[in-house]
């Protein structure tokens, strides 16, 4: 048994992540902003507090042998996209990483993962939407079309100095896109799988859906399940990292809005508007994956998508008894 602190414990991942390490046998220790929102926590103690602050993040981690840290400042398209958030993004997500490294090296952590992203890519390798490249080695020349993007590949180096002039033990993964029950569905931060989902419930049948840009931009989603499987291998194996942790599953935007219409079982138009739209194109390369952890993601979308559609549908019925 070792004594885990996961930071970012209240949010989607991390809820996730505490379970799984409470299944394994694990005290674990959660720290977050805020009360995980579903309820999804079951941390042997949980700390309401903000890793801007060092103080909070000394208290966090004292007595602790590895960290999981996922506490950042994101969101979806219509949050990392617009430019409205840039400075917060970029100056709340680096404190985190800052003081939670800082006083995991001065504690003797042994180990501590980061949750980097697939938006830290360059865009130039994205923007031909059925080609995109998404390889590991493909991180530099470095452009990522965001701050939240660039935030990701600064705090990457800044694990990765720690684990060269201090020998703590590091593992990176870049997340693609991760959805699931317990993700943030509504109020502006949402991802587009959640999007989907939210917009075919509540749509009346035979009406329309808004999707943003013209549909024809690709993904791949990852669900959840699947990640944090990922996330416990690779914390188990011998390889620092960087490495992708997505589905290699590639979709359009309007294909992957069809699909949550199709599981609505509504007849449901798709309008075609514009908004903030990120890269062209994005899949996961999973061959490093494979190669270090011999292993990959099984899970099919549209399993995937069914699971997050119904607890979606279930969210709703439970806003409109309130
Ligand atoms: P999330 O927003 O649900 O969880 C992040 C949590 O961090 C939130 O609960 C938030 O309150 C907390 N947090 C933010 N600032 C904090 C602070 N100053 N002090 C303490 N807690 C703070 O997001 P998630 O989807 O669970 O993502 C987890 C991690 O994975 C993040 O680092 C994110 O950037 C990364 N990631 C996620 C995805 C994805 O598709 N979900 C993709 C790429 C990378
Ligand atoms: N969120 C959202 N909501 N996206 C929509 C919508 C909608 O209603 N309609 C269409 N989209 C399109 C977006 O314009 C974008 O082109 C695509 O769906 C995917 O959007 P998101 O899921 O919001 O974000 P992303 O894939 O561009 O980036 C996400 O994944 C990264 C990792 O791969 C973000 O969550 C990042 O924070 C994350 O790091």
């Amino acid at each position: 048994m070792k004594k885990i602190l996961v930071c970012g414990a209240g949010g989607f991942i991390g809820g996730h992540l505490v379970n799984r390490l409470k299944s394994e046998g694990h005290w674990v220790r959660g720290v977050d902003l805020k009360e995980n929102e579903y309820g999804n926590n079951n941390s042997d103690e949980f700390i309401l507090g903000d890793l801007r602050d060092p103080v909070v993040a000394q208290k966090a981690v004292k007595g602790i042998d590895e960290v999981y840290q996922l506490a950042a400042d994101m969101g979806g398209a219509g949050y990392i996209f617009t430019g409205d958030h840039d400075a917060d993004v970029m100056n709340n997500s680096a404190l985190c990483n800052l003081n939670v490294l800082g006083a995991s090296q001065k504690e003797g952590v042994k180990k501590i993962f980061y949750s980097s992203s697939a938006c830290m890519y360059p865009e130039y390798n994205q923007m031909d939407p059925d080609n995109p490249k998404c390889s590991e080695d493909s991180a530099y020349p470095a452009a990522p079309d965001s701050e939240y993007g660039w935030e990701k590949l600064f705090s990457e180096r800044l694990y990765l100095s720690y684990h060269r002039n201090y020998g703590i033990e590091v593992r990176i993964a870049r997340f693609h896109n991760i959805f699931g029950p317990q993700g943030t569905w509504n109020g502006g931060k949402e991802k587009a799988p959640a999007a989907m989902c939210r917009k075919a419930a509540e749509a009346e049948d035979g009406t329309s859906i808004e999707v943003w840009g013209d549909g024809k931009q690709t993904r791949s989603f990852l669900y959840i399940d699947e990640c944090v499987e990922a996330v416990m291998r690779l914390m188990n194996s011998d390889f620092t990292g960087p490495v992708n942790i997505g589905s290699e599953e590639m979709i359009s935007i309007n294909d992957f809005a069809q699909m949550a219409i199709d599981i609505s079982g509504k007849k449901l138009k798709i309008n075609n508007i514009p908004g903030p739209t990120g890269v062209r194109g994005r899949n996961s390369d999973n061959k490093l994956l494979f190669e270090k952890l011999q292993w990959a993601p099984s899970l099919s979308l549209i399993d995937g998508m069914k699971k997050t559609y119904s607890w979606i549908d279930s969210q709703i019925q439970v806003e409109v008894k309130k």
